[in-house]
């Protein structure tokens, strides 16, 4: 659980993920989808330094019994999910491998639909992204002097999508990720995938199909919108169960009516 994040863009005094929605801690909603998920073993939280007892209280008074472990963030989401790849090895013997998935604290609508996609292709792949198609067109830019920015492509928006979390990995590949990446003077990235793209690139990254409700509390207005989904979704809209399923209804190939 990546939460060593301070929320700059929020800008609250504390960090988002300690922020109260629908009457428990951003960080409460996310840990308790880990907790009730059959295919989650343990849970290690990655908090912002300063903040482990706000954790540790939270994880005791919810009876989060999933969660192992709670140790300081890095000063960059990368460096988090270093120190998170580091204690994700311990105890483990030569040879044996693990399955990690990697979830922002900040996400707490996640499905139980997307983690159990996120395990079932890891049978079969060693790196899996979640994603969404993009509603919005997105352009590219460059910043021409003083005078503002210009766009230079317009991407074929069929091909688009928007990045989500969890991530999934073999703990073995990611970290081989991470150890190639450690030689590049100018690495830099905001997720992990993108580390095993560039530094493995023939490790193929398998895309399950993400979910409009995973939205991640980035900016002020997403803590109203985060409440408004909690309400909507304590009214149970029904949902597809399988990736397949969803990905048909991502796509509009199928007319789902909610509700009825
Ligand atoms: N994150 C992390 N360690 C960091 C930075 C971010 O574990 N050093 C985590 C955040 O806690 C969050 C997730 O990565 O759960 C997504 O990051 P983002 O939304 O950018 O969070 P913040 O870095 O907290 O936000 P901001 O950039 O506005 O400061």
């Amino acid at each position: 659980m990546l939460a060593g994040g301070t929320g700059q863009r929020v800008g609250l005094s504390i960090p988002k993920q300690l922020l109260k929605i629908a009457g428990k801690a951003v960080i409460e909603h996310t840990l308790s989808i880990f907790q009730q998920a059959d295919s989650i073993d343990d849970v290690i939280v990655l908090m912002a330094p300063g903040y482990v007892p706000d954790i540790e209280k939270i994880v005791a008074k919810a009876g989060l019994t999933k969660v192992t472990k709670v140790i300081e963030g890095g000063s960059t989401r990368n460096e988090t999910t270093e120190r998170a790849i580091a204690a994700l090895g311990e105890g483990l013997a030569e040879g044996e491998d693990r399955n990690v998935l990697f979830h922002d604290a900040v996400r707490p609508l996640l499905s139980q639909r997307v983690i159990k996609d996120c395990v079932d292709a890891l049978d079969r792949y060693e790196a899996v992204d979640v994603a969404i198609p993009s509603a919005d067109t997105i352009i590219v830019t460059r910043t021409h002097g003083g005078d503002g920015e210009f766009i230079t492509d317009v991407p074929d928006r069929s091909r688009l999508r928007r990045g989500q979390t969890p991530q999934a990995f073999k703990l073995s590949t990611i970290r081989r990720a991470y150890e190639v990446a450690a030689g590049d003077p100018n690495f830099q990235a905001t997720d992990d995938c993108s580390v095993v793209l560039k530094y493995l690139p023939d490790v193929p990254i398998y895309v399950v199909a993400g979910d409009e409700y995973n939205m991640k509390v980035t900016q002020p207005v997403d803590v109203f919108i985060a409440d408004k989904l909690f309400q909507l979704a304590s009214t149970a809209v029904p949902q597809p169960t399988d990736d397949a399923a969803y990905r048909e209804l991502l796509t509009g190939k199928t007319l789902v009516v909610f509700g009825g």
